[in-house]
This record gives C-alpha cells, sequence and structure tokens, in this order.
C-alpha cells in the first residue's frame, strides 16, 4: 500500500495536469502572445502559410515543473511527520532531477527563440545533465557493468568502466534531446513518438515494481505520469492538422526526462532500447548530419499540392562536394537499396541527387506518396512495434544472456 500511495497520487495529479495544459493551450490569447511574440512557424506541408505558435513545449514544460512540485511532498511528507530518518539522498535525487530537466527546458525554450548552431545543440544537454551526474556520484558512483554470459570467460562477470561511465550518461542525454528532434516535421509526429517511449517507460516500471530495484522504478513513475499527462494535451493539438508546433523546447525536455529517469532509474540500457526508430534515424542521418552529404535545413517530405499527399524530399549537390567517405556510404547504401540515388543530374550531369536520409523518407520511398495524417499513424505504429520488440529483448532475450 506504501508502494501504491503515491503512485496514485501521482496518477491523479497528471489527469489534472493534462486538463489544465489543454485549457491553457485551448485559449486563443495565447496563440496570439506567442505570434505577437515571433515564436511562430509556418506549416510546410500544407496549402496554406498560416502562421502557427512555435515552441508550445514551454507551456507543457512549465506545467509539468509544476505539477512535480507540488508533488514532492506527497512521497517526502509522511517521513517528515513522523519524524522518522529522512532519505536525504533519495530527496536530493529528486531535486537534480527536476533541475536538469528545468535547465533543460530553459536551454531548449532559448534555441527556439534564438535558433542556436549544431554545436550548441550537443552542448547544452550536457551541461544540462552536470547536476544529475553529480548526483549519481554522490548516491551510487556504481559504474560497473554486468557482461553478458557469453562474453564472461574473457571479460569476467563485471566491468567498471569508471569516468567512461559518466561519459556515457552525459551522452545519452544529448543523443536521447537530439534523436526526437531530427525525427520531426510532419504533425503530431514528435509529441507522439515521446509518447509512446514514455508509456513503454511506464509499462516497464509497473513490470518491475515486484522486483529488488522497485524504488527505482517508482521513483521513474513519479517523473513519467505527469510527463503523459501534459504530453497528451500538446498532442491533441499538434495533431494534423497541427494549431500549435512544440517547438525544440519539447524536444530537449523530453529527452531530459527519459535520459533522467534510465539514469537514476538504472535502466539506461533498456530505455535505449525503446529508442529503437530513433537509434535508426540517427545512424541513417549520419552521412547529412556529419555534412559528408550536403544537408538542407530542413530534411522533412515535400508536400505536392495537388493530390495532398506527402513525396520523399531530396538534396542535389556537386559531385565533386562529396568526398570519399561520403561518395563510399553512399554506394554502400544504394547497394542494400536503402536510397533512391541519381547521378549525372543537372546541367552537364555534374550533380548527384539523393533523397534525404531520415526514416520518413525511408518510409516514404517504399510505400510511395502518403497522406501527412497516414504517414505519421504509419511512423508511430513502427515505433509502438518496436516498443514490442523492446520487451522481447528485455525479458526472454535478457533472461538468456544474463540469467536474471
Ligand atoms: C529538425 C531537422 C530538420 C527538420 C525539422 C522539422 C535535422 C538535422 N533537422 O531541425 O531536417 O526539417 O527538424 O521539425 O534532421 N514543421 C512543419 N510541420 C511540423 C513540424 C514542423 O512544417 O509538423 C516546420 C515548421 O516550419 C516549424 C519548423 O518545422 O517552424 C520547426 O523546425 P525546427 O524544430 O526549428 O528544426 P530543427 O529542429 O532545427
Ligand atoms: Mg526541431
Amino acid at each position: 500500500m506504501a508502494m501504491w500511495f503515491p503512485i496514485f497520487v501521482s496518477g491523479a495529479m497528471s489527469v489534472v495536469s493534462y486538463l489544465i495544459t489543454e485549457t491553457i493551450i485551448f485559449k486563443q490569447k495565447l496563440k496570439e502572445m506567442f505570434i505577437k511574440a515571433n515564436l511562430f512557424g509556418i506549416d510546410l506541408n500544407k496549402k496554406g502559410k498560416e502562421k502557427v505558435p512555435e515552441a508550445i513545449g514551454v507551456v507543457s514544460g512549465c506545467i509539468y515543473l509544476i505539477t512535480l512540485f507540488l508533488f514532492i511532498p506527497v512521497p517526502f511528507g509522511r517521513l517528515i511527520m513522523e519524524n522518522s530518518t529522512f532519505p536525504h539522498d533519495e530527496f536530493v535525487e529528486m531535486v537534480a532531477a527536476l533541475l536538469s530537466i528545468c535547465c533543460m527546458l530553459l536551454l531548449g525554450f532559448a534555441d527556439d527563440v534564438l535558433d542556436l548552431r549544431w554545436r550548441h545543440k550537443l552542448l547544452l544537454p550536457t551541461i544540462a545533465s552536470l547536476p544529475l551526474l553529480m548526483v549519481y556520484y554522490v548516491n551510487f558512483n556504481s559504474t560497473s557493468v554486468i557482461i553478458p554470459k557469453p562474453l564472461r570467460p574473457w571479460v569476467g562477470f563485471s566491468v567498471n568502466l569508471g569516468i567512461f561511465y559518466y561519459v556515457y550518461m552525459g551522452m545519452l542525454a544529448v543523443f536521447c534531446t537530439n534523436a526526437i528532434n531530427i525525427l520531426a516535421g510532419i504533425n503530431g509526429l514528435e509529441v507522439g513518438q515521446s509518447i509512446i517511449i514514455a508509456l513503454s517507460i511506464a509499462v516497464f516500471n509497473m513490470c518491475e515494481l515486484n522486483g529488488d530495484l522497485w524504488k527505482a522504478h517508482q521513483f521513474s513513475l513519479y517523473f513519467i505520469l505527469p510527463y503523459i499527462g501534459t504530453s497528451l494535451a500538446l498532442l491533441k493539438y499538434n495533431w494534423y492538422p497541427s494549431r500549435i508546433f512544440v517547438g525544440d523546447t519539447f524536444c530537449y525536455f523530453s529527452g531530459m526526462t527519459f535520459a533522467v529517469v534510465g539514469i537514476l532509474g538504472h535502466f539506461s540500457k533498456t530505455m535505449l532500447l525503446f529508442f529503437l526508430p530513433q537509434i535508426i534515424n540517427f545512424l541513417y542521418s549520419v552521412p547529412q548530419l556529419f555534412h559528408m552529404v550536403h544537408c538542407p535545413r530542413h530534411r522533412i517530405p515535400r508536400y505536392c499540392k495537388e493530390t495532398d499527399k506527402l513525396v520523399c524530399s531530396v538534396t542535389v549537390f556537386k559531385k565533386t562536394d562529396l568526398n570519399f567517405l561520403g561518395n563510399f556510404i553512399l554506394r554502400l547504401f544504394k547497394f542494400f537499396k536503402l536510397i533512391d540515388l541519381k547521378e549525372n543530374v543537372g546541367e552537364g550531369g555534374l550533380y548527384m541527387e539523393c533523397n534525404n536520409l531520415t526514416l520518413i523518407n525511408f518510409i516514404l520511398l517504399w510505400i510511395g506518396p502518403t497522406h501527412e495524417k497516414k504517414l505519421s499513424q504509419i511512423l508511430l505504429i513502427v515505433q509502438a512495434f518496436c516498443s514490442v520488440v523492446a520487451f522481447t529483448i528485455r525479458y526472454p532475450l535478457a533472461w538468456l544472456f544474463y540469467n536474471v
């Protein structure tokens, strides 16, 4: 009962947070306020060129933080009153986690307002994860990883990664924040994928509540339930046709929330399994992200006015601009039929044309022109399917390899 009580309260508060976020976003005045502050974007996949308020993730993020601030006394209040030994370590964990998320929300909003450069996008999450890493160091400092059974004869039962474990955790925050941001650009996708990841984490936490590490999973639920509540309200308005855009604020805030629960809940590897589509999208994007292949400002699919459908968007670049590695990777991708590469295009055949390397375009390559709403649904089904795969790997296969 003591285990479930705070979870029930958190669930109830999450429902309230949904209702409040929904009410605020619904207000016409809020949209006008954002547009007046120049916080708007044009929906590139629509006929009209209406201004859509951008960075509304800052609203859901603030309601999320307030919900959690109000929630803090719930798991700790009784302990204060009973005058029993107060769990300072758990308390500081919660406050540091909130500090990291709050910091990321601020930095994400700064990105939306100031349009930061790519190097900042890598630096910001690293800085925001420092309070978290500090608390991890003070509270646990466990940097050993258990080795899968087949490798144990060579490596041993566990390996202490030391400082590298902290580097890994810092990189996890960078990855989670940016991975969501680059699998984006069609209505409902940013929020939709984040909600499916959050739901998968919540289900995983529930399954683990009976285990030895129940406290860590209870802690994770405190953070995930209000996240689901506030994000559902965003999804309602960001779903096709979008009346709001969530902005980089939301992507950063979401990625950090996932990194926080993954790290402090000690299930970062399982959490990464829920990021399967994002990992695939990242690996597929590598040639463009690292500028081996020309990367335009927007890689989202191209809108066809006549059919009201989306088709693959392409990037055109001079053959001579392609370096050896870029050339090699493109040919490798072409060999495995992963891209649509046209050589010798343009004047004198000096140019090459390739689809933009995103999972969204890849799916369009296979299924042909698709309506935006349907494409978004397909991508979310893929995300949900990957969560099923993740659970299959986590439970039956992990038992085989780790015997736990
Ligand atoms: C990332 C992607 C970029 C993609 C963009 C779309 C990389 C390296 N960057 O850039 O390729 O085009 O996200 O979000 O992969 N928009 C829509 N419909 C939507 C959502 C967004 O048209 O459903 C457009 C709007 O004009 C909006 C803009 O995208 O204003 C937001 O883009 P922004 O988040 O600033 O792009 P990045 O995150 O830098
Ligand atoms: Mg973005």
